[in-house]
């Protein structure tokens, strides 16, 4: 009786599985094969050698099909791919997830299209990647938090970080008097990137943008500039005050940037003694935008 069952069993997952296969024919022998969903309406074939894995699915729509692979079964965090055939042309790109929310478009593309096809049965998007990308699912949140000498704050006035391009690196670890101080080979470098002033609480970047950092093409030196006001002209204060950044591993879709607007403050900007109130104006014609967006563009 028992082995009975078992022979029903067997017949039946195999009927099963030959019903969900019917009319699919992989474009090439595959090692392994499964029906993800529980109609046959997804099908999976997959190989691996030592360096790289190839999926190739098969799936009943001629919309878009998605695939995503996760450590823990979930919809996140997941390595996700989505592509679609329309008009004969396969559109395909690497995603991944952090939440239930739709998919992030990696910096880094890791899977690479093989084939993409419409046929009687659905739609067949053939993939492959290494095996090891260090692409990190995981994300940390990116922020810049003030951390500010307790009993100075009300002299630390406010924090920037400039990254210098094109900068000697011997200017590592030296350190200037702003405005009149500034060593000549650090002029070039105004390219601020972190702005912090009195009042101000830890910034979060939101999720899909980000600073790069530590990439071949990334500058080496950044100047922290610390700015204080001491009306009163109290000496001996010392002063230790800084920006921690958080960075994460894993790269964000788009590429933040800062954009000045207003009076550039210096010591050419003058407030006459004794007056009541006094209202700068500063205009950012749309040239100037232009100008802004074409370069940070490219
Ligand atoms: C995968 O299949 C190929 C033939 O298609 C075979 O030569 C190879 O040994 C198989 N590898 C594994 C791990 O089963
Ligand atoms: C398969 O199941 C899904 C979810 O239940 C359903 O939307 C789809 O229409 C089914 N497809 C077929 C071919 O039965
Ligand atoms: C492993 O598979 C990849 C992708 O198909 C291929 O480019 C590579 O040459 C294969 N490596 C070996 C050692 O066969």
């Amino acid at each position: 009786m028992a082995r009975q069952q078992i022979v029903t069993l067997v017949i039946l997952f195999c009927l099963a599985v030959a019903r969900g296969f019917i009319g699919v024919v992989p474009t090439e022998p595959f090692n392994y094969s499964t029906q993800v969903d529980t109609n046959g309406s997804y099908l999976l074939f997959w190989k691996t050698n030592n360096t790289h894995i190839t999926f190739e699915v098969h799936v009943k729509t001629h919309g878009y099909v998605g695939f995503g692979l996760s450590d823990n079964g979930k919809m996140y965090p997941a390595d996700v791919v989505i592509g679609w055939v329309k008009d004969g042309v396969t559109h395909f790109k690497d995603y991944h997830t952090t939440a239930h929310a739709p998919p992030v478009v990696d910096k880094h593309q890791d899977w690479f299209l093989l084939h993409g096809e419409e046929n009687n049965f659905g739609t067949v998007l053939k993939f492959v990647r290494k095996l090891d990308t260090c692409d990190k699912t995981e994300d940390k949140k990116i922020e810049v938090e003030p951390i500010i000498t307790p009993g100075n704050e009300i002299h630390v006035h406010h924090i920037v970080v400039y990254r210098c391009r094109g900068i000697d690196p011997k200017f590592d670890k030296v350190h200037y008097n702003c405005y009149n101080g500034i060593p000549r080979g650090l002029r070039p470098c105004y390219d601020m990137i972190i702005a912090w002033a009195i009042g101000g609480n830890t910034f979060y970047y939101p999720d899909h943008v980000g600073f790069s950092v530590g990439a071949a093409d990334d500058p080496d030196v950044y100047i922290l500039e610390t700015h204080y006001d001491n009306p009163a002209l109290k000496s001996g204060v010392i002063d230790n005050s800084g920006l921690r950044i958080t960075l994460t591993k894993n790269f964000r879709p788009y590429e933040a940037d800062l954009i000045e607007l207003g009076h550039q403050f210096d010591w050419k900007h003058i407030i006459p003694p004794f007056e009541k109130a006094y209202v700068t104006q500063a205009f950012c014609p749309s040239q100037c935008i232009d100008h802004v967006s074409m370069k940070r563009e490219l």
